[in-house]
This record gives structure tokens, sequence and C-alpha cells, in this order.
């Protein structure tokens, strides 16, 4: 098996590599003056297993133009059998169409990852609250991955826990937080929206109490960080004793650190499906798992 690094992951591709003992290439890219991208696979992958790592942000569209021209590379030059691990796939959020006349572009990324042919795709905690299987959006075979369960573990290997708690911002939070929850072997809990008045909404734990003990909220994405202050603030709000923020998926649009930092919690971290300076748990080890 060989690992291609897309640039956006070089990081999480070496080590996937390491785990797997496999050789990583590093493709030779370059910009064109017009902004157009040179892709060259340094290596002969003629009859191999060939995976390529290539995240999607940020800048979302030309690490999809990397994703394609490595993907159609390989399979041009001979692979046997081609992975695409996408670790964060952009353009998921948009998974259907809201208002009259837009593009679903969740399925048209889809459609042009399979126009390039994998055999196979990954994706980790991919964002896409209407869909119960990433399968039902690739005609390849395709599986999401998880990272949940890591972020609870640095969790309780970095600090010392008083009645743990992960809970999620909202609805679609769910499903991390149960995860991350049972992990920990932790109670686990997510938020819920109740109108108090036709101008007045209540968010709040749902059912568990969080006074004086430790919280961790879970989500997929911090973007913007609107959605972990606001949760942040509620735990507080509840009497939590020290809360942690942990994402998949550190998009950081900008000011977003600050922000969940500014809500007062212990630490913000992330991990490195988007390479970033709050990447501190690795996803390789779900991803050469599912690889091996
Ligand atoms: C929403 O459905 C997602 O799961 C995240 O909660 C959302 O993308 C976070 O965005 P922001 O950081 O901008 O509030």
């Amino acid at each position: 098996m060989l690992v291609v690094a897309g640039s956006a992951s070089p990081k999480l591709a070496a080590r996937v590599a390491q785990q797997l003992k496999c050789q990583l290439i590093k493709p030779e890219l370059k910009r064109f003056p017009d902004g157009e991208l040179y892709a060259r696979i340094p290596a002969d992958v003629k009859g191999e297993n060939v995976v390529v790592i290539q995240s999607t942000c940020c800048p979302p569209n030309s690490n999809y133009m990397e994703l394609f021209l490595l993907l159609d590379a390989v399979r041009d030059l001979g692979a046997k059998k081609i992975t695409a691990v996408i670790p964060y796939l952009a353009y998921a959020r948009q998974d259907k169409r809201f208002k009259e006349g837009e593009a679903v572009s969740l399925r048209t990324v889809a459609k042009l990852i399979e126009s390039v042919g994998p055999d196979r795709v990954y994706t980790v905690d991919m964002h896409a609250h209407r869909i119960g299987d990433v399968q039902e959006i690739f005609n390849a075979p395709a599986k999401n991955l998880t990272a949940a369960p890591l972020l609870s573990k640095y969790l309780s290997d970095n600090y010392e826990l008083k009645n743990p708690v992960i809970v999620g911002p909202d609805e679609e939070s769910r499903q991390w937080a149960e995860a991350a929850g049972k992990a920990l072997g932790a109670d686990w809990d997510y938020m819920v929206k109740k109108r108090l008045g036709p101008e007045e909404v209540e968010i709040r734990p749902r059912k568990l109490e969080v006074e004086d003990r430790d919280a961790m909220v879970i989500d997929d994405i911090i973007s913007t960080g609107g959605t972990m202050v606001k949760a942040v603030k509620i735990l507080k709000k509840h009497g939590a004793r020290k809360v942690y923020a942990a994402c998949t998926h550190a998009v950081l649009a900008s000011g977003a650190l600050r922000k969940v930092r500014g809500a007062g919690v212990e630490e913000v971290f992330a991990t490195d499906t988007i390479e970033s300076k709050i990447s501190k748990v690795s996803v390789a080890p779900v991803v050469a798992d599912a690889l091996r």
C-alpha cells in the first residue's frame, strides 16, 4: 500500500503511513501564474493499492481540485485499487435544497469525486445531518469514520475530571456526544431548544444536571464559534465546574478561536482532519484501522 499526501493533509498522511508501515508519497505540486494547479506523482504506482489523503478545507475549491488531480493521476498511472480518504468533506453542509433553486453542493462534490474513480471513500464525521449513511451519496463503497471517542480519550488522558459529562450543543450533535460519552464511560447529553414565548427560546441540556461537574462540549465543526460559545455559556450558567470545547473539524473562520476561548473554556481542541494549531488529536488510528 502507498499513501499519497495531499497538501491539505501532510501530517495526517504521514501518521497514517507510519501506522501502516507503508511508503509515503509527497506529490509534486505547483501553481501556474494563472492559478491553475500542476500535480505529479513522483513514484511508480502501477499495480499498487494507493491511498490518497486530502482534506478539502481550507480553501475548499483548490483543495478539491488537487484531490481530483491526484485521484485521476493515480488511476491513469495504473494503480490497482484507489482509496480516497477525505478527512473533512467540504460542501457537505448544503445537503439539501433549503430554498428553491439552490445547488445541492454535497451531491455535486460526491459526483465529482466519483467521476475520478476511487474504489472506496472514507470521510470522518461528515456533516450531513439529513443523510443517515454516507453510502447514500457515493456510488463507490463509502464509510464515515468518527473521531468522537478519540476526543474524549484526549480529555481523560490530559485532565483530572470531576464527574464528567459530554454534551452536544444541538440535537444533531447527539451522535458525537453519545460516542464520546460511551467511550469515556461518562454521562452524555445534548442541548435542546425550548420555545418559551414568541420571541424567547431557551437552550438547555436535555435532562442532565451539570452543576459542579466537568463538561466537554463536542461538535463536528467549529466554524464561526457561535454554536460552541452559546453551549459553553449555557453550561456555565447551569453551574458546570470546568468546560472543555472539542470538535473534529477546526474550520475556525476568523476570530472563532478567540471567541471560544473568551467564553471561558479550559481548552479548545480538535483533530487533524483539518491541520490547525488546535489539532491535538490525530485521527490516524481510525483511518489506519479502516485501511487495514
Ligand atoms: C451545525 O449543524 C454544525 O454541527 C455545527 O454546530 C456548526 O457548523 C458550527 O458552526 P459555528 O461554529 O459557525 O456555530
